[in-house]
């Protein structure tokens, strides 16, 4: 822990040296650990000067959303700006089934929503007469490896159609998690009193629950699996489980139905797969042989609990040749 401490204190002291006295910087909010904890790293250096932005496309799982808005807010004390885009994604997506497609649209619709976001903070900005130039990305020591990254003093490009900002705006890049590890990220992210659910969050694909229901995503659907996950994760973690299972997807097989009896009658509703895994780096992964009372739980609460499913199943193949998400 001492050492953590120094780990961040010097990301704050580096930071503080690069953006400066009065420079201004905007950093994108996932939900996830790495840009929780470059953006805590940044207000800790420059404090209001940082300018946050959460796009919310409504496929965070349950509670998600509130822990960026609220707790992450009141344990950090950033300055957010939170953009609603939950319709716009939803009107996207619809009649979409193909895993690829429903990829594309929400990456594309993202970037859209991140730029429309990011176009009224600058546009505020530039009222008070501020320039924003610094960009923070939650960049890790292995993407910078991947990528064959050198010294890191990168500039950004981001290009505009929205009315009153130039077309392409350059950004320097701000990167305090460059020279570490995802559990150093943790340690520090503990270290800077972030939320535990944000800390040891379980990876989680950017397009969100929308590759978890197959079939269309709707908001019903959306609903109905956010539900059935929040069970599922509730029981691993009171199982003590969630350090030992890499991941645990929820998915709903929204357009399979099958006969039930769920309280006094008959039911034709959803099954939905539980896909608990272990792994090293998600590359391979093995099927994670859960306790069968942990499994028990979770198939009686759903079935209780999310009156639309009436069937818990399991995922027993391992990667490869099953991949961890099913779309
Ligand atoms: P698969 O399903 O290929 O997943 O075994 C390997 C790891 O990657 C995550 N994953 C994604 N992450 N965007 C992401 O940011 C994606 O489109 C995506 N697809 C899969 C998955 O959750 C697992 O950790």
């Amino acid at each position: 822990t001492w050492t953590m401490l120094n780990i961040a204190e010097e990301q704050i002291e580096r930071v503080r040296e690069q953006i400066g006295d009065s420079g201004i910087a905007i950093c994108g909010l996932s939900g996830g650990v790495d840009s929780a904890v470059a953006a805590a790293i940044v207000q800790r250096a420059i404090g209001d000067r940082l300018h946050c932005v959460f796009v919310d496309h409504g496929l965070l799982r349950e509670g998600e959303a509130e822990q960026v808005e609220r707790d992450f807010v009141a344990a950090t004390g950033v300055n957010l700006h939170v953009y609603d885009a939950r319709e716009t994604f939803l009107a996207a997506l619809a009649g979409v089934t193909d895993p690829e497609e429903k990829r594309k649209i929400i990456g594309r619709e993202f970037i859209r929503a991140f730029e429309a976001a990011e176009a009224t903070v600058l546009g505020e900005a530039a009222e008070q007469g501020d320039k924003v130039g610094f960009l923070v990305q939650g960049t890790l020591y292995p993407d910078v490896v991947e990528s064959g990254g050198g010294a890191g003093t990168s500039n950004i490009k981001s290009h505009h159609n929205v009315g009153g900002l130039p077309e392409d705006l350059e950004f320097a890049l701000v990167e305090p998690l460059r020279t570490l590890f995802k559990d150093e990220v943790r340690l520090v992210g503990e270290q800077l009193g972030l939320p535990a659910e944000m800390v040891w969050r379980q990876p989680f694909p950017g397009p969100g629950l929308g590759i978890r229901i197959i079939g269309e995503v709707t908001a019903d659907r959306l609903d109905i699996l956010r539900r059935a996950d929040a069970i599922a994760r509730q029981e691993l973690t009171r199982a003590g489980l969630d350090r030992d299972i890499w991941q645990m997807p929820v998915v709903l097989l929204a357009d399979v139905r099958s006969v039930g009896v769920q309280g006094d009658g008959r039911t034709y509703g959803h099954p939905v797969v539980i896909r608990p895994v272990t792994s090293e780096d998600a590359m391979t992964a093995d099927w994670a042989r859960l306790p069968y009372e942990v499994m028990e739980r979770i198939s009686t609460r759903i079935t209780n609990e999310v009156e639309e499913i009436n069937r818990v199943t399991l995922d027993i193949t391992s990667k490869p040749p099953g991949t961890i998400e099913w779309e």
